[in-house]
């Protein structure tokens, strides 16, 4: 039977990705792209496979429990992919509870019809929940989290996707669900809204304004390239054990300012600016509060069981990542003007 997969959050920075690897790679498999269009969804992303005959687009919220269900039925869906979340830390120190109704809410709800409409059959579907590697807390100087690191959350954002991850398992023991939950670390890439590190930095040395660096700038992360990420995740989809986690990561640890004097060198050379120039923009600015210093991933299991493994180096990714920025000033514009809400109007009023 060729699958209808529901991927939820489709329109963001990686949920784009994972939609467009679907949609080329699996022509005989229904990818329906559920998304509420938040001011982080964007289809301006999509474009290039907006037309596929296998895609179809739901403007829909996961909140709405009646809509889903409606969806699970018109579309006869197979398999989840959820990756619909609030995903920026910030954010969740400014209104935690945007993120407790959609991460943990919505997560339930989305559970919740898979059940109704799987019924049965439970174990002949899958759900595959996208969790993050900050659910496991921070790491001091040394170590690594492995999917046996006890979860110990520290931000709202963090805390609501670990209750998240908490409520895929229960589904999984009480009503028998078959579920797989990556944990991925920090992502980057093109499409990536301009309010996280990378994008934000790229997009304020463009316009020569501040790079406000939290703190004394030596939190370290782990960044993966956004398309190695998707790569993970059709893998762990299609062939990870069920009620398993796999944690997925670059083995690539940046402290953040050793990283934004990287992309000022880069970017200095790419605009053609002055050696130098662009870090005379760092400006050390308050710490976020309760930051964890290290994230830092073993992803040993997924590479031993799975033979994933990063494909693009952190040098090449973050050159591409540039690149791409240089070359889509339309889409930033768009996105730092507002512009890109109108997308949806303009483009599926007709339909
Ligand atoms: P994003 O913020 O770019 O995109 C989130 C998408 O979800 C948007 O398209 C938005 O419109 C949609 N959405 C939000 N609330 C919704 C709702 N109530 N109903 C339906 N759609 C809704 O996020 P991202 O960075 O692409 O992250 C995607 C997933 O991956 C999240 O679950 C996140 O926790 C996880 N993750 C992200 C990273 C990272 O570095 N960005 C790392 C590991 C895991
Ligand atoms: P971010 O991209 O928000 O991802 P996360 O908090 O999920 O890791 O931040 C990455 C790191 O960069 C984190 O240590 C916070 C820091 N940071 C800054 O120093 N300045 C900024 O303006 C932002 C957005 C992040």
């Amino acid at each position: 039977m060729s699958k209808h997969i529901l991927i939820t959050g489709g329109a963001g920075f990686i949920g784009s990705h994972v939609v467009r690897l679907f949609v080329n790679k699996y022509p005989d498999y229904k990818i329906v792209n559920l998304d509420a269009l938040t001011y982080a969804g964007n289809l301006e992303n999509l474009k290039d496979i907006e037309h596929a005959p296998n895609y179809i687009f739901e403007h829909a919220n996961i909140l709405e429990p009646d809509v889903l269900q409606e969806i699970f039925e018109q579309h006869d869906i197979t398999d989840v992919i959820h990756l619909a979340a609030e995903s920026h830390v910030d954010r969740s120190i400014l209104s935690p509870m945007d993120f407790i109704y959609t991460n943990i809410v919505g997560t339930v709800n989305l559970l919740t019809a898979a059940k109704n409409y799987w019924k049965d059959e439970l174990s002949k579907h899958r759900f595959h929940h996208v969790s993050t590697d900050e659910v496991y807390g921070t790491l001091g100087d040394t170590g690594f989290f492995t999917e046996e690191t006890a979860y110990s959350p520290n931000s709202p954002y963090s805390a609501s996707k670990a209750s998240s991850d908490h409520f895929v398992r229960a589904y999984g023991e009480t009503f028998h669900i078959s579920f797989v939950v990556t944990n991925c670390s920090n992502n980057y890439g093109p499409n990536h809204f301009p309010e996280k590190l990378i994008p934000l930095f790229i997009n304020n040395i463009i316009n020569k304004k501040p790079l406000p660096v939290y703190g004394k700038g030596e939190n370290t992360r782990d960044w993966l390239y956004v398309i190695d990420h998707a790569r993970a995740i059709d893998l762990v989809f299609h062939e990870g054990r069920n009620g398993e986690h796999y944690n997925v990561g670059g083995f690539n640890e940046w402290k953040n300012i050793d990283l934004v004097k990287l992309l000022c060198k880069l970017m200095d050379e790419k605009l053609g600016r002055e050696a130098g120039e662009s870090e005379q923009l760092i400006t050390y600015v308050k710490d976020r509060p309760g930051h964890d210093l290290r994230y830092a991933i073993d992803a040993t299991k997924i590479n031993k069981e799975l033979g994933w493994k990063p494909s693009v180096t952190f040098e090449e990714g973050l050159s591409k990542t540039i690149d791409w920025y240089l070359q889509n000033e339309e889409w930033l514009k768009h996105v730092t003007s507002g512009e890109y809400q109108n997308y949806y109007t303009e483009q599926y009023s007709n339909r």
